[in-house]
């Protein structure tokens, strides 16, 4: 791999793509070369774009305050000739958002993405670095597909998953996990928003997120599944079911797992797999990777969303309350940071990951 790659990223001016910003200004192995934006923006320095959009709790990155905003759209060939790769986080329709992701890709640019419109493109990746890090070794076949030497698209997942799918993962290879509940509690940031664009959410809950529980439900199902044939075959199980409800929190999503196992373990068996857990991402010591992936409470009112989602930097996860269920076999609590873990900083791992595995030289 390369000492250090040069970067673009795309919807810079989003919430998520600020989060890119913040953690792209101090990383080790990656330069931001360019931002970009919607034709709205194109043409300002960075800081006049964003304006009073910005929303994160550190300043603009001296780096990027004057980059003059490029053209998301209309730009990218001279974008894919300017940097290494791209990470991409648009508010666009899903087709326009997979049209733009294979342009980047046959420019030979790689895209490593936090929308949703890839995410069931059966050669597309859809990766957590600690849980299915094997399924990049599907790229060769997508970039036979695509008619390029290096361009492809990755994917991260949902962020509502990323906080039972990491605690469940690790479980199933040892005892079988059966039957999933989970009930989501999400924090209002998943919507782009804050109290300030999103007064109605202060003291409210909302019991519905557009098409989340779809994804809650399918999308652990690719991330448990494997290669065959050039495409990730998703698996049948474990079965999910879930509902998820916005609450007035800024950062954070939580779950109240539920779940049923192929051969019941004791409490203490899944301690002790929570405990002795590691991922690919921890092997490979990636810069954005938690030490320590998964983390247990003991105390019955923890974790708590405010307390604990920047754990190691807001990527580990916190979980607690394990016990066991009168109808399912146990149900546990869990938590993880949902721009962080669940949006840019599960993408810069994801990218971290596949520099070390070479797939961006
Ligand atoms: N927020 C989260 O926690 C989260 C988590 C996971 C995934 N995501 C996904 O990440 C993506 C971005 O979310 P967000 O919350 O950051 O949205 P956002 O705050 O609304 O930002 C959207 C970005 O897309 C750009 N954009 C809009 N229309 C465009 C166009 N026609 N051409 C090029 N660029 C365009 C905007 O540029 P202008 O400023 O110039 O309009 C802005 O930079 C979405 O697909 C979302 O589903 C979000």
């Amino acid at each position: 791999m390369k000492k250090t790659y040069k970067v673009g990223v795309i919807g810079a001016t989003g919430m998520v793509g600020q989060r890119f910003l913040t953690l792209l200004c101090a990383h080790p192995w990656f330069q931001v070369e360019v931002v970009a934006a919607s034709p709205r923006s194109a043409g300002k320095p960075y800081c006049d774009a964003v304006g009073k959009k910005w929303c994160m709790e550190t300043e603009i990155p001296e780096s990027v305050r004057d980059k003059i905003v490029m053209d998301a759209t209309g730009d990218v060939e001279k974008i894919a000739s300017m940097v290494d790769f791209v990470f991409c986080a648009v508010d666009m329709k899903k087709d326009e958002i997979k049209a733009l992701e294979e342009r980047y890709a046959k420019a030979e640019c790689p895209v490593v993405s936090n929308n949703s419109a890839h995410r069931h493109t059966p050669d597309v990746p859809m990766v957590i670095p600690e849980l299915n890090a094997d399924h990049i070794r599907v790229i060769p076949a997508q970039r036979a597909r695509l008619g390029t030497k290096r361009g492809f698209v990755a994917v991260k997942s949902n962020c509502s998953l990323q906080s039972y799918v990491p605690a469940l993962y690790p479980l199933d290879g040892k005892f079988g996990v059966k039957d999933v509940l989970v009930c989501t509690y999400q924090a209002i940031s998943g919507a782009g928003k804050t109290f300030e664009t999103w007064p109605e959410m202060v003291d409210n809950v909302i019991p519905f997120i557009g098409g989340e529980e779809e994804k809650s439900e399918l999308e652990p199902l690719k991330i448990w599944g494997h290669i065959e044939d050039g495409v990730i075959v998703p698996a049948d199980s474990p079965k999910f079911t879930a509902q998820c409800l916005r609450v007035p929190v800024s950062n954070g999503h939580m779950g109240a797992v539920f779940v049923r196992f192929e051969n019941k373990p004791t409490k203490e068996e899944i301690l002790s797999v929570w405990k002795d857990f590691k991922g690919r991402a921890q092997e490979l010591e990636l810069p954005s990777a938690p030490k320590q992936f998964l983390h247990y409470f003991t105390e019955d009112n923890m974790p708590q969303t405010k307390l604990n989602r920047m754990l190691e930097n807001g990527m580990a996860i916190s979980i607690g309350r394990l016990r066991e269920d009168t109808q399912y076999d146990y149900k546990f609590v869990c938590l993880s940071h949902n721009t962080l873990r669940g949006a840019a900083g599960g993408a810069v791992l994801l990218a971290e990951l596949l520099c070390a595995e070479g797939y961006m030289d």
